[in-house]
């Protein structure tokens, strides 16, 4: 989310967020329902964000897409590249300000100028995928987001 925001609203929306998401999935034991509508909700949440969406674990090292909102994404993502296998690898959030000097970024929008990209795990602690968030701004996600969507993803797939 855009730092120039103030922090305030900035954790009142993630606020929001985790409201929205705790309504509308309560009941719900669906992974790819839960990432579906988190992906909505983060689309038009996040200020500056050009790209929300999930790559799920499918098999040994490999994500495979899931839901997102913004344009065509990669289907498939080795452990070994990227940002999103490099936090699949590694089990961390990566927060990215420049993606061209990641070395190894995936360039599936050729507009994209900074990343964040989360583990999802479940309640036992197991890689369920990754979460990527993309922006055209440079450095448009900071500590603050990677700390609010870390507590998003946790409320919402601790339940598989
Ligand atoms: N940039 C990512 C690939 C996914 S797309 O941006 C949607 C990466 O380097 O892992």
């Amino acid at each position: 989310m855009n730092p120039s925001v103030g922090v305030t609203a900035r954790r009142d929306a993630y606020a929001k967020c985790r409201a929205e998401a705790r309504a509308v999935l309560e009941d719900e034991h669906d992974p790819i329902a839960c990432m579906a509508s988190l992906a909505s909700m983060l689309f038009r949440a996040v200020p500056r964000v050009s790209f929300v969406g999930f790559y799920r674990v499918v098999e040994r090292e490999l994500l495979v897409v899931g839901p997102y909102q913004g344009p065509l994404a990669c289907l498939r993502i080795p452990f070994s590249r990227g940002v999103c296998g490099a936090a699949a690898r590694e089990g961390r959030v990566l927060i990215v300000p420049d993606v061209h000097a990641f070395p190894g970024h995936i360039a599936c929008d050729g507009g994209a100028r900074s990343e964040l990209v989360l583990p999802v795990r479940n309640g036992r602690g197991d890689l369920m995928g990754v979460l990527d968030l993309d922006s055209h701004e440079p450095a448009a996600f900071d500590e603050l987001d990677a700390e609010e969507l870390s507590t998003l993803l946790s409320e919402t797939f601790e339940r598989f």
